[in-house]
Protein backbone atom coordinates (compact mmCIF):
# COMPACT_ATOMS: atom_id res chain seq x y z
CA UNK A 1 0.00 0.00 0.00
CA UNK A 2 1.57 3.11 -0.86
CA UNK A 3 1.42 6.07 1.62
CA UNK A 4 -1.42 9.17 1.07
CA UNK A 5 0.87 11.56 1.27
CA UNK A 6 1.08 15.04 -0.57
CA UNK A 7 2.23 14.20 -4.37
CA UNK A 8 -0.03 11.64 -4.56
CA UNK A 9 -3.51 11.72 -6.36
CA UNK A 10 -6.75 12.55 -3.86
CA UNK A 11 -9.56 9.98 -4.06
CA UNK A 12 -11.21 12.59 -6.31
CA UNK A 13 -10.94 15.50 -7.59
CA UNK A 14 -8.01 17.36 -9.41
CA UNK A 15 -4.44 17.57 -8.04
CA UNK A 16 -5.17 20.22 -4.90
CA UNK A 17 -3.85 23.41 -5.85
CA UNK A 18 -1.07 23.50 -3.04
CA UNK A 19 0.48 20.45 -4.82
CA UNK A 20 0.00 22.03 -8.88
CA UNK A 21 2.15 25.17 -7.18
CA UNK A 22 4.54 23.42 -5.92
CA UNK A 23 5.39 21.03 -8.95
CA UNK A 24 4.46 23.42 -11.70
CA UNK A 25 7.69 25.68 -9.60
CA UNK A 26 9.39 22.80 -9.82
CA UNK A 27 8.32 22.33 -13.64
CA UNK A 28 9.36 25.62 -14.75
CA UNK A 29 12.62 25.42 -12.91
CA UNK A 30 13.53 22.39 -15.11
CA UNK A 31 13.02 24.03 -17.96
CA UNK A 32 14.47 26.96 -17.51
CA UNK A 33 17.50 25.00 -16.24
CA UNK A 34 17.07 23.21 -19.72
CA UNK A 35 16.60 25.83 -21.66
CA UNK A 36 19.71 27.20 -20.67
CA UNK A 37 22.06 24.00 -20.62
CA UNK A 38 20.48 22.32 -23.68
CA UNK A 39 23.23 23.23 -26.54
CA UNK A 40 24.95 20.61 -23.27
CA UNK A 41 23.67 17.48 -24.41
CA UNK A 42 23.59 15.65 -27.40
CA UNK A 43 21.97 17.12 -29.84
CA UNK A 44 20.21 13.46 -31.39
CA UNK A 45 18.45 11.31 -29.11
CA UNK A 46 21.32 8.73 -27.61
CA UNK A 47 18.84 5.80 -27.98
CA UNK A 48 18.57 2.34 -30.08
CA UNK A 49 15.05 2.20 -31.39
CA UNK A 50 12.69 0.06 -29.06
CA UNK A 51 15.72 0.84 -25.91
CA UNK A 52 13.03 3.74 -24.05
CA UNK A 53 9.63 1.41 -24.22
CA UNK A 54 11.96 -1.67 -22.97
CA UNK A 55 12.84 0.96 -20.18
CA UNK A 56 8.77 1.37 -19.36
CA UNK A 57 6.48 -0.45 -17.65
CA UNK A 58 3.92 -2.30 -20.11
CA UNK A 59 0.56 -1.85 -18.06
CA UNK A 60 -0.43 1.41 -16.31
CA UNK A 61 -0.66 1.82 -12.58
CA UNK A 62 -3.57 0.85 -10.51
CA UNK A 63 -2.81 3.10 -8.47
CA UNK A 64 -2.00 6.59 -8.56
CA UNK A 65 2.13 7.72 -8.02
CA UNK A 66 3.78 10.56 -6.38
CA UNK A 67 4.37 13.58 -8.80
CA UNK A 68 8.00 13.59 -7.70
CA UNK A 69 8.60 9.65 -8.24
CA UNK A 70 6.70 10.93 -12.04
CA UNK A 71 9.05 14.06 -12.36
CA UNK A 72 12.14 11.63 -11.85
CA UNK A 73 11.45 9.29 -14.19
CA UNK A 74 11.03 11.58 -16.87
CA UNK A 75 13.96 13.25 -15.73
CA UNK A 76 15.74 10.29 -16.05
CA UNK A 77 14.07 8.39 -19.20
CA UNK A 78 12.57 11.14 -21.51
CA UNK A 79 15.66 13.75 -22.54
CA UNK A 80 18.17 11.42 -23.39
CA UNK A 81 15.39 9.64 -25.94
CA UNK A 82 15.00 13.15 -27.22
CA UNK A 83 16.20 14.82 -30.16
CA UNK A 84 16.64 18.33 -28.92
CA UNK A 85 15.11 21.06 -31.72
CA UNK A 86 15.79 23.43 -28.71
CA UNK A 87 19.69 22.90 -29.16
CA UNK A 88 21.45 25.65 -30.47
CA UNK A 89 23.46 23.44 -32.97
CA UNK A 90 20.26 21.48 -34.76
CA UNK A 91 20.83 22.71 -37.78
CA UNK A 92 18.44 19.87 -40.25
CA UNK A 93 15.49 19.58 -41.92
CA UNK A 94 14.41 23.33 -41.26
CA UNK A 95 15.60 24.03 -37.78
CA UNK A 96 13.15 25.58 -35.64
CA UNK A 97 12.80 26.80 -31.90
CA UNK A 98 10.55 27.82 -29.47
CA UNK A 99 10.57 30.98 -27.42
CA UNK A 100 10.49 31.47 -23.41
CA UNK A 101 6.89 33.63 -24.21
CA UNK A 102 5.74 31.27 -26.26
CA UNK A 103 6.61 28.07 -24.06
CA UNK A 104 4.29 30.07 -21.44
CA UNK A 105 1.85 30.74 -23.82
CA UNK A 106 1.70 27.27 -24.20
CA UNK A 107 1.31 26.54 -20.69
CA UNK A 108 -1.77 28.80 -20.37
CA UNK A 109 -3.53 27.79 -23.37
CA UNK A 110 -3.29 23.91 -21.45
CA UNK A 111 -4.52 25.95 -18.45
CA UNK A 112 -7.68 26.93 -20.16
CA UNK A 113 -8.02 23.89 -22.53
CA UNK A 114 -10.44 25.98 -24.82
CA UNK A 115 -12.06 23.74 -27.44
CA UNK A 116 -12.78 26.49 -29.91
CA UNK A 117 -15.23 25.45 -32.17
CA UNK A 118 -17.57 28.71 -31.80
CA UNK A 119 -17.17 32.28 -30.87
CA UNK A 120 -19.26 31.19 -27.87
CA UNK A 121 -16.97 28.62 -27.23
CA UNK A 122 -14.46 30.75 -26.36
CA UNK A 123 -14.61 34.42 -27.76
CA UNK A 124 -11.23 35.05 -26.92
CA UNK A 125 -9.29 32.23 -29.02
CA UNK A 126 -11.29 33.75 -32.41
CA UNK A 127 -10.99 37.25 -31.49
CA UNK A 128 -7.69 37.05 -30.75
CA UNK A 129 -6.98 34.73 -33.31
CA UNK A 130 -7.88 37.36 -35.40
CA UNK A 131 -5.77 40.22 -33.87
CA UNK A 132 -2.51 38.31 -33.60
CA UNK A 133 -3.27 37.36 -37.37
CA UNK A 134 -3.39 40.94 -38.33
CA UNK A 135 -0.91 41.98 -36.88
CA UNK A 136 1.38 38.82 -38.52
CA UNK A 137 -0.33 40.48 -42.00
CA UNK A 138 0.97 43.54 -41.02
CA UNK A 139 4.49 42.77 -40.04
CA UNK A 140 4.79 40.50 -43.77
CA UNK A 141 3.53 43.40 -45.10
CA UNK A 142 0.57 41.72 -46.80
CA UNK A 143 -2.44 43.38 -47.91
CA UNK A 144 -5.47 43.76 -46.06
CA UNK A 145 -7.73 41.71 -48.52
CA UNK A 146 -6.09 39.01 -47.20
CA UNK A 147 -8.02 37.19 -43.67
CA UNK A 148 -5.87 34.70 -41.86
CA UNK A 149 -7.19 31.69 -40.17
CA UNK A 150 -5.05 29.01 -38.04
CA UNK A 151 -4.31 25.31 -38.61
CA UNK A 152 -1.86 23.04 -37.16
CA UNK A 153 0.73 22.83 -39.98
CA UNK A 154 1.02 23.98 -43.42
CA UNK A 155 0.23 20.64 -44.81
CA UNK A 156 -3.08 21.18 -43.36
CA UNK A 157 -3.20 24.21 -44.22
CA UNK A 158 -2.62 24.03 -48.12
CA UNK A 159 -5.31 21.31 -48.15
CA UNK A 160 -8.03 23.25 -46.97
CA UNK A 161 -6.92 25.86 -49.85
CA UNK A 162 -6.76 23.11 -51.85
CA UNK A 163 -10.44 22.84 -51.25
CA UNK A 164 -11.30 26.29 -51.26
CA UNK A 165 -10.12 26.83 -54.92
CA UNK A 166 -11.95 23.47 -55.62
CA UNK A 167 -15.45 24.94 -54.46
CA UNK A 168 -15.04 27.94 -56.22
CA UNK A 169 -15.26 26.03 -59.21
CA UNK A 170 -18.89 25.38 -58.39
CA UNK A 171 -18.62 21.31 -59.47
CA UNK A 172 -21.22 20.30 -56.65
CA UNK A 173 -18.55 18.24 -55.11
CA UNK A 174 -19.07 19.22 -52.13
CA UNK A 175 -22.84 17.93 -52.08
CA UNK A 176 -22.28 15.03 -54.70
CA UNK A 177 -18.58 14.23 -54.29
CA UNK A 178 -16.35 13.08 -57.23
CA UNK A 179 -16.62 9.78 -57.15
CA UNK A 180 -18.88 7.57 -59.82
CA UNK A 181 -19.00 11.13 -61.81
CA UNK A 182 -18.91 10.75 -65.65
CA UNK A 183 -19.43 14.43 -65.96
CA UNK A 184 -16.25 15.74 -64.31
CA UNK A 185 -13.01 16.14 -65.86
CA UNK A 186 -9.75 15.55 -64.47
CA UNK A 187 -8.75 18.48 -62.42
CA UNK A 188 -5.13 19.89 -62.39
CA UNK A 189 -3.11 21.22 -59.72
CA UNK A 190 0.52 22.73 -60.58
CA UNK A 191 3.28 22.66 -58.59
CA UNK A 192 7.48 23.13 -59.30
CA UNK A 193 9.34 19.90 -58.86
CA UNK A 194 10.67 21.17 -55.52
CA UNK A 195 7.09 21.73 -54.30
CA UNK A 196 6.64 20.10 -50.73
CA UNK A 197 5.02 16.48 -50.72
CA UNK A 198 2.05 17.93 -48.40
CA UNK A 199 0.46 19.20 -51.57
CA UNK A 200 0.35 15.69 -53.27
CA UNK A 201 -0.77 14.82 -49.63
CA UNK A 202 -3.80 17.42 -49.92
CA UNK A 203 -4.88 15.79 -53.39
CA UNK A 204 -4.70 12.05 -51.96
CA UNK A 205 -6.83 13.56 -49.02
CA UNK A 206 -9.20 15.66 -51.38
CA UNK A 207 -9.95 12.09 -53.61
CA UNK A 208 -8.22 14.16 -56.52
CA UNK A 209 -5.72 11.81 -56.44
CA UNK A 210 -2.09 12.31 -57.43
CA UNK A 211 -3.02 12.30 -60.79
CA UNK A 212 -4.45 15.88 -60.37
CA UNK A 213 -0.73 17.40 -59.79
CA UNK A 214 1.91 18.23 -62.36
CA UNK A 215 5.07 19.07 -61.32
CA UNK A 216 6.34 22.03 -63.42
CA UNK A 217 9.96 22.09 -64.13
CA UNK A 218 12.65 24.52 -62.32
CA UNK A 219 15.37 26.83 -63.60
CA UNK A 220 18.94 26.19 -62.60
CA UNK A 221 18.32 27.96 -59.61
CA UNK A 222 15.60 25.65 -58.86
CA UNK A 223 12.69 27.85 -59.57
CA UNK A 224 9.46 27.07 -61.31
CA UNK A 225 9.59 28.19 -64.84
CA UNK A 226 6.80 30.31 -65.85
CA UNK A 227 6.96 29.34 -69.18
CA UNK A 228 6.81 25.55 -69.10
CA UNK A 229 3.52 26.70 -66.78
CA UNK A 230 1.93 28.62 -69.41
CA UNK A 231 2.86 25.68 -71.78
CA UNK A 232 1.42 22.48 -69.10
CA UNK A 233 -1.88 25.02 -68.76
CA UNK A 234 -2.53 25.17 -72.22
CA UNK A 235 -1.92 21.35 -73.35
CA UNK A 236 -4.12 20.10 -70.37
CA UNK A 237 -6.76 22.61 -71.74
CA UNK A 238 -6.52 21.37 -74.99
CA UNK A 239 -6.89 17.88 -73.68
CA UNK A 240 -9.95 18.76 -71.48
CA UNK A 241 -8.43 18.50 -68.67
CA UNK A 242 -9.74 20.89 -65.90
CA UNK A 243 -6.51 23.53 -64.27
CA UNK A 244 -7.78 24.83 -61.16
CA UNK A 245 -4.67 25.75 -58.65
CA UNK A 246 -0.76 26.33 -58.80
CA UNK A 247 0.85 26.36 -55.82
CA UNK A 248 4.44 28.74 -55.76
CA UNK A 249 6.82 28.04 -53.06
CA UNK A 250 8.52 30.79 -51.25
CA UNK A 251 11.20 29.18 -49.61
CA UNK A 252 11.50 25.26 -50.98
CA UNK A 253 11.91 22.83 -48.64
CA UNK A 254 15.22 21.58 -50.51
CA UNK A 255 17.26 24.41 -51.24
CA UNK A 256 14.88 27.22 -50.41
CA UNK A 257 14.27 28.53 -53.38
CA UNK A 258 11.77 30.90 -54.31
CA UNK A 259 9.52 30.73 -57.46
CA UNK A 260 8.45 33.58 -59.63
CA UNK A 261 5.07 34.27 -58.02
CA UNK A 262 4.70 37.65 -59.94
CA UNK A 263 5.01 36.07 -62.91
CA UNK A 264 3.22 32.63 -62.08
CA UNK A 265 0.52 35.57 -60.56
CA UNK A 266 -0.05 36.94 -64.23
CA UNK A 267 -0.31 33.35 -65.65
CA UNK A 268 -2.80 32.79 -63.09
CA UNK A 269 -5.20 35.67 -63.68
CA UNK A 270 -5.34 34.67 -67.55
CA UNK A 271 -6.69 31.29 -66.94
CA UNK A 272 -8.63 32.15 -63.60
CA UNK A 273 -6.79 30.00 -61.79
CA UNK A 274 -6.25 29.85 -57.94
CA UNK A 275 -2.85 30.96 -56.91
CA UNK A 276 -1.80 29.13 -53.42
CA UNK A 277 1.81 30.66 -52.15
CA UNK A 278 3.44 28.09 -49.77
CA UNK A 279 5.59 30.46 -48.17
CA UNK A 280 5.41 27.81 -44.81
CA UNK A 281 8.98 28.52 -44.15
CA UNK A 282 10.30 31.90 -45.69
CA UNK A 283 7.13 33.93 -45.24
CA UNK A 284 8.93 34.70 -41.81
CA UNK A 285 11.24 36.79 -43.73
CA UNK A 286 8.73 38.99 -45.14
CA UNK A 287 9.02 41.08 -41.86
CA UNK A 288 12.43 42.55 -42.45
CA UNK A 289 11.71 45.35 -44.39
CA UNK A 290 14.71 44.34 -46.70
CA UNK A 291 12.77 40.95 -47.24
CA UNK A 292 9.92 42.35 -48.25
CA UNK A 293 9.89 42.10 -51.27
CA UNK A 294 10.55 38.13 -51.63
CA UNK A 295 6.40 38.09 -51.33
CA UNK A 296 6.12 40.33 -54.46
CA UNK A 297 2.89 38.71 -55.92
CA UNK A 298 1.16 37.90 -53.16
CA UNK A 299 -1.40 40.98 -53.69
CA UNK A 300 -2.73 38.32 -56.55
CA UNK A 301 -2.68 35.17 -54.48
CA UNK A 302 -6.12 33.69 -53.39
CA UNK A 303 -3.96 32.27 -50.40
CA UNK A 304 -0.69 31.81 -48.69
CA UNK A 305 0.47 29.95 -45.86
CA UNK A 306 3.00 30.94 -43.33
CA UNK A 307 4.19 28.72 -39.78
CA UNK A 308 4.87 30.79 -37.29
CA UNK A 309 6.36 27.32 -35.95
CA UNK A 310 8.79 27.25 -38.42
CA UNK A 311 10.82 30.82 -37.99
CA UNK A 312 8.66 32.61 -36.00
CA UNK A 313 9.96 31.27 -32.38
CA UNK A 314 6.45 29.52 -31.93
CA UNK A 315 6.29 25.90 -30.03
CA UNK A 316 4.65 23.78 -32.52
CA UNK A 317 1.92 24.27 -33.76
CA UNK A 318 0.92 26.84 -35.50
CA UNK A 319 0.64 27.50 -39.40
CA UNK A 320 -1.45 30.63 -40.87
CA UNK A 321 -3.63 30.29 -43.81
CA UNK A 322 -4.05 33.66 -45.11
CA UNK A 323 -7.22 33.58 -47.78
CA UNK A 324 -8.79 36.36 -49.54
CA UNK A 325 -11.73 33.98 -49.90
CA UNK A 326 -12.67 33.35 -46.50
CA UNK A 327 -16.88 33.00 -47.52
CA UNK A 328 -15.73 30.42 -50.20
CA UNK A 329 -13.66 28.23 -47.64
CA UNK A 330 -16.64 28.09 -45.32
CA UNK A 331 -18.36 27.04 -48.19
CA UNK A 332 -16.15 24.30 -48.18
CA UNK A 333 -16.53 23.35 -44.87
CA UNK A 334 -19.65 24.74 -43.41
CA UNK A 335 -22.52 22.64 -43.04
CA UNK A 336 -25.71 23.92 -41.64
CA UNK A 337 -24.61 22.64 -37.74
CA UNK A 338 -26.57 20.09 -35.15
CA UNK A 339 -28.92 21.79 -32.98
CA UNK A 340 -26.07 21.79 -30.04
CA UNK A 341 -23.96 24.07 -31.96
CA UNK A 342 -26.62 26.34 -33.19
CA UNK A 343 -26.20 29.82 -31.48
CA UNK A 344 -27.90 33.16 -32.06
CA UNK A 345 -24.60 35.24 -32.71
CA UNK A 346 -23.79 33.11 -35.79
CA UNK A 347 -24.14 35.57 -38.47
CA UNK A 348 -22.14 37.79 -36.68
CA UNK A 349 -18.69 36.23 -35.74
CA UNK A 350 -15.95 33.76 -37.02
CA UNK A 351 -17.34 30.18 -35.99
CA UNK A 352 -13.62 28.66 -36.39
CA UNK A 353 -14.85 25.03 -36.96
CA UNK A 354 -17.18 26.50 -40.07
CA UNK A 355 -13.86 26.71 -41.97
CA UNK A 356 -11.67 23.16 -41.95
CA UNK A 357 -12.40 19.43 -41.08
CA UNK A 358 -11.86 19.89 -37.06
CA UNK A 359 -14.74 20.66 -35.00
CA UNK A 360 -12.69 21.83 -31.41
CA UNK A 361 -10.07 24.15 -32.23
CA UNK A 362 -6.78 24.62 -30.01
CA UNK A 363 -6.60 28.21 -28.78
CA UNK A 364 -3.33 28.24 -30.24
CA UNK A 365 -3.24 32.33 -31.03
CA UNK A 366 -2.52 32.86 -27.17
CA UNK A 367 1.43 32.13 -27.61
CA UNK A 368 1.51 33.99 -31.13
CA UNK A 369 0.15 36.79 -29.25
CA UNK A 370 2.46 36.87 -26.39
CA UNK A 371 5.39 36.50 -28.26
CA UNK A 372 4.65 39.30 -31.09
CA UNK A 373 4.57 41.25 -27.71
CA UNK A 374 7.60 40.30 -25.74
CA UNK A 375 9.47 40.51 -29.17
CA UNK A 376 7.79 42.94 -31.03
CA UNK A 377 8.41 43.24 -34.56
CA UNK A 378 11.72 44.70 -34.81
CA UNK A 379 13.18 42.28 -32.02
CA UNK A 380 11.64 39.24 -34.32
CA UNK A 381 12.93 40.99 -37.60
CA UNK A 382 16.48 41.32 -35.52
CA UNK A 383 16.79 37.73 -34.86
CA UNK A 384 16.13 36.42 -38.27
CA UNK A 385 18.58 38.91 -40.01
CA UNK A 386 21.26 37.32 -37.52
CA UNK A 387 20.14 34.16 -38.95
CA UNK A 388 20.48 35.41 -42.47
CA UNK A 389 24.16 36.97 -41.13
CA UNK A 390 25.42 33.71 -40.17
CA UNK A 391 24.19 31.78 -43.25
CA UNK A 392 26.00 34.43 -45.16
CA UNK A 393 29.19 34.35 -43.23
CA UNK A 394 29.36 30.48 -43.35
CA UNK A 395 28.75 30.41 -47.23
CA UNK A 396 31.94 32.73 -47.19
CA UNK A 397 33.65 30.64 -45.47
CA UNK A 398 32.59 26.98 -47.59
CA UNK A 399 33.48 29.53 -50.66
CA UNK A 400 36.57 30.57 -49.97
CA UNK A 401 37.84 26.94 -48.52
CA UNK A 402 39.10 24.77 -51.74
CA UNK A 403 37.98 21.17 -50.19
CA UNK A 404 34.18 22.59 -49.97
CA UNK A 405 31.64 23.71 -52.82
CA UNK A 406 27.93 25.62 -52.36
CA UNK A 407 25.45 23.68 -54.21
CA UNK A 408 22.54 26.48 -54.22
CA UNK A 409 22.19 29.88 -53.65
CA UNK A 410 21.49 31.38 -49.82
CA UNK A 411 18.43 33.63 -49.54
CA UNK A 412 17.48 33.18 -46.27
CA UNK A 413 19.44 31.06 -43.90
CA UNK A 414 19.42 27.72 -45.24
CA UNK A 415 23.39 26.38 -46.82
CA UNK A 416 22.79 23.42 -49.10
CA UNK A 417 27.04 22.26 -50.37
CA UNK A 418 29.33 19.81 -50.25
CA UNK A 419 33.06 18.92 -49.34
CA UNK A 420 34.72 17.99 -52.57
CA UNK A 421 38.32 17.63 -52.30
CA UNK A 422 40.29 17.03 -55.63
CA UNK A 423 41.96 13.70 -56.80
CA UNK A 424 43.48 13.61 -59.73
CA UNK A 425 42.79 11.68 -62.65
CA UNK A 426 38.90 11.09 -61.98
CA UNK A 427 36.17 10.65 -64.51
CA UNK A 428 32.93 12.96 -63.66
CA UNK A 429 31.47 9.53 -62.52
CA UNK A 430 34.13 8.33 -60.54
CA UNK A 431 34.46 11.72 -59.15
CA UNK A 432 30.56 11.94 -58.25
CA UNK A 433 30.51 8.71 -56.97
CA UNK A 434 33.02 9.14 -54.63
CA UNK A 435 32.41 12.69 -53.42
CA UNK A 436 28.25 11.33 -52.57
CA UNK A 437 30.19 8.20 -50.13
CA UNK A 438 32.10 10.32 -48.74
CA UNK A 439 29.75 13.17 -47.80
CA UNK A 440 27.37 10.77 -46.66
CA UNK A 441 30.37 9.52 -44.13
CA UNK A 442 30.55 13.14 -42.92
CA UNK A 443 27.13 13.60 -42.02
CA UNK A 444 26.80 10.47 -40.42
CA UNK A 445 29.93 11.18 -38.48
CA UNK A 446 29.45 14.61 -37.52
CA UNK A 447 25.76 13.68 -36.58
CA UNK A 448 26.95 10.58 -34.38
CA UNK A 449 29.20 13.17 -32.66
CA UNK A 450 26.17 14.47 -30.80
CA UNK A 451 28.06 17.79 -31.04
CA UNK A 452 25.81 19.24 -34.06
CA UNK A 453 22.58 17.90 -35.92
CA UNK A 454 22.38 18.35 -40.08
CA UNK A 455 20.65 16.74 -42.24
CA UNK A 456 20.69 16.11 -46.31
CA UNK A 457 19.00 16.62 -49.88
CA UNK A 458 19.99 15.44 -53.12
CA UNK A 459 20.98 18.47 -55.43
CA UNK A 460 21.11 17.07 -59.38
CA UNK A 461 22.00 13.56 -57.54
CA UNK A 462 24.59 14.92 -55.68
CA UNK A 463 24.69 14.51 -52.07
CA UNK A 464 24.18 17.75 -50.26
CA UNK A 465 24.41 18.34 -46.71
CA UNK A 466 21.79 20.66 -45.59
CA UNK A 467 22.25 23.06 -43.08
CA UNK A 468 19.28 25.27 -41.83
CA UNK A 469 20.43 28.41 -38.99
CA UNK A 470 16.85 28.77 -37.22
CA UNK A 471 17.22 27.89 -33.88
CA UNK A 472 16.16 31.93 -31.58
CA UNK A 473 19.91 29.89 -29.33
CA UNK A 474 21.78 29.41 -32.31
CA UNK A 475 25.11 32.33 -32.45
CA UNK A 476 28.11 33.04 -34.17
CA UNK A 477 30.07 30.93 -32.03
CA UNK A 478 28.08 27.27 -32.92
CA UNK A 479 28.81 28.41 -35.97
CA UNK A 480 32.07 28.80 -36.38
CA UNK A 481 32.22 25.57 -33.94
CA UNK A 482 29.49 23.83 -36.54
CA UNK A 483 32.38 24.10 -39.15
CA UNK A 484 35.43 23.63 -37.27
CA UNK A 485 33.81 20.13 -36.89
CA UNK A 486 33.11 19.66 -40.55
CA UNK A 487 36.50 20.16 -41.32
CA UNK A 488 38.26 18.24 -38.77
CA UNK A 489 35.79 15.37 -39.98
CA UNK A 490 36.64 15.91 -43.45
CA UNK A 491 40.37 16.00 -42.59
CA UNK A 492 39.91 12.40 -40.51
CA UNK A 493 38.00 10.93 -43.94
CA UNK A 494 40.49 11.87 -46.31
C1 LIG B 1 7.80 24.56 -48.15
C2 LIG B 1 7.12 23.69 -47.14
N1 LIG B 1 5.79 23.56 -47.18
C3 LIG B 1 5.12 22.79 -46.29
C4 LIG B 1 5.79 22.12 -45.29
C5 LIG B 1 5.01 21.26 -44.32
O1 LIG B 1 5.01 21.87 -43.08
P1 LIG B 1 4.13 21.29 -41.87
O2 LIG B 1 5.04 20.38 -41.11
O3 LIG B 1 3.73 22.49 -41.09
O4 LIG B 1 2.98 20.56 -42.45
C6 LIG B 1 7.19 22.21 -45.22
C7 LIG B 1 7.93 21.50 -44.17
O5 LIG B 1 9.11 21.60 -44.02
C8 LIG B 1 7.86 23.02 -46.15
O6 LIG B 1 9.19 23.13 -46.14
Amino acid sequence: MREKSEGFAPELGDMSAAEFRRFGHEVIDWVSDYLSTVGERPVLAQVRPGELMSQLPSSPPDEGEAFATILGDFDHFIPRALTHWNHPSFYAYFATSSSGPGILGELLTAAFDVKGMLWRTSPAAIELEQVALDWLRQMMGLDAGLDGIIYDTASVASMHAIAAARERLNLRIREDGMSGRADLPLLRVYVSDQAHSSIEKATITLGLGLRSVRKVRTDEEFRMDPLALARAIEEDKRDGVLPFCVVATVGTTSTSSIDPVPAIALICAEHQLWLHVDAAYAGSAAILPEMRQILDGAERADSLVTNPHKWLFTPFDLSVLYCRHMETLRRAFSLVPPAYLETSEAETVRNGSEYGIQLGRRFRALKLWMIIRYFGHHGLAARIREHCRLAQLLKGWITDAPDWEMLAPVPFALLCFRAAPRVEGETEEERETRLNALNESLLNNVNASGQIFLSHTRIKDAFTLRLSIGNIRTTEEHIRRAWQLLNEELARLV
